[in-house]
């Protein structure tokens, strides 16, 4: 494999449980008690929504929604809590659902490093500021865990099952480093760079399965399929009847405690990609609690697009196309009107 690329890139990856402290660290008073709340962010700053949704859904009472998109849901009103997180303050979708939220009398905190989200949220929201990360996915835990941090703040959460996923990302760090022999991040690249990975997962890994292709796709330039049991089960299974596997590689996204029904499922599942004569590769989290399983199977994936990157001779930050469909977008809906019109509310 070649070495770390000049990007800072790897610098960023490997410092992902300083990133976790230092939003864990953050100074949190707000007192709220929503009925509901939505978490409102796109790419990189909306996929931590995703890993808080599949760990809270039945450990809280107030529904958690995530929205990836320009218009909140009609019920959202006084009684939600809207949490507007971008990086770069600036992605048109957090914005408008951000004005939205204000205008229907949301409570509203935003998480951001800078722009306009953070110019507009001094009026009528709560701010929690993060280190400008070098691109939002490699930024995640600063997201990940300040969302956390002011979940907890208002009593949704504990923080015991917090603190042990933060000392997760350390005892990782080190078998996850290019000097690691044994690194199961680059023995999941060596095996799917190559490919069309398929990512099969669990409810509990609904995240972690779509920040994986993601992060396949923005930092190893890669496409690939994810599917969530049970529901892959009642229609994509299908297609293994006529499936040309050598294009593919079958990944399993697992834990350690599976739950009777998902276990059996998985193996099930695993037993059809067998007999179709390929051997899936298994990403078995053995961690202690639920949040500590998804931090640690999203770590390990998130490094293996790093490594998948390098094997691939790709930049693994340049991001080309996203900027330019921002751009694009932002003329062709004359969005900055509204941008305007935020900014005079914001001031007025
Ligand atoms: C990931 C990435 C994108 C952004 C997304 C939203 O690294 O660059 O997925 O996260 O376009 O942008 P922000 O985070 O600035 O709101």
């Amino acid at each position: 494999m070649r070495p770390a690329d000049s990007s800072g890139m790897y610098q960023a990856y490997m410092n992902w449980y300083e990133q976790a402290k230092t939003s864990w660290e953050i100074g949190i008073e707000l007192e709220l008690t929503p009925s509901n709340i939505i978490y409102s962010g796109m790419g990189g700053s909306g996929a931590s929504g995703d890993l808080i949704a599949d760990w809270v859904w039945n450990r809280i009472e107030a529904p958690f929604f995530v929205l990836k998109g320009y218009h909140l849901p009609k019920w959202a009103g006084e009684e939600t809590l809207l949490i507007s997180v971008s990086v770069s303050g600036n992605t048109e979708e957090t914005l408008s659902a951000f004005y939205e939220g204000v205008k229907k009398g949301c409570k509203v905190v935003v998480i951001s490093s800078d722009g306009m989200l953070e110019r507009v949220s001094r009026r009528a929201s709560s701010f929690i500021k993060i280190p400008k990360p070098l691109a939002p996915r490699v930024g995640l835990p600063y997201m990940l865990y300040a969302s956390l941090k002011l979940l907890e703040s208002i009593g949704l959460v504990d923080d015991r099952e917090i603190e042990d996923s933060i000392k997760v990302l350390k005892e990782l760090k080190p078998k996850l480093s290019l000097d690691s022999k044994d690194n199961p991040a680059k023995h999941l690249a060596d095996e799917i760079h190559f490919a069309v990975p398929i990512i099969y997962a669990p409810p509990l890994m609904a995240g972690v399965s779509y920040r994986f292709k993601a992060s396949l796709a923005e930092n190893a330039k890669m496409d690939s399929i994810v599917n969530v049991a049970p529901e892959l089960c009642h229609n994509e299974i299908v297609a293994w009847e006529r499936m040309n596997v050598d294009n593919y590689r079958v990944v399993l996204l697992r834990y350690e405690g599976e739950e009777p029904e998902i276990r059996e499922r998985m193996e099930a599942i695993k037993e059809i990609v067998e007999e179709s004569g390929q051997e899936p590769i298994e990403v078995r989290a053995n961690a202690g609690d639920r949040l500590s399983k998804i931090v640690q199977n999203l770590y390990v994936c998130e490094m293996a697009t790093y490594y998948s990157s390098l094997l691939r001779g790709v930049d693994p930050l340049s991001t080309r196309s996203i900027d330019r469909l921002k751009a694009t977008l932002k003329r062709r809906l004359e969005y900055i009107h509204r941008y305007t019109e935020l900014e005079d509310w914001a001031t007025s």
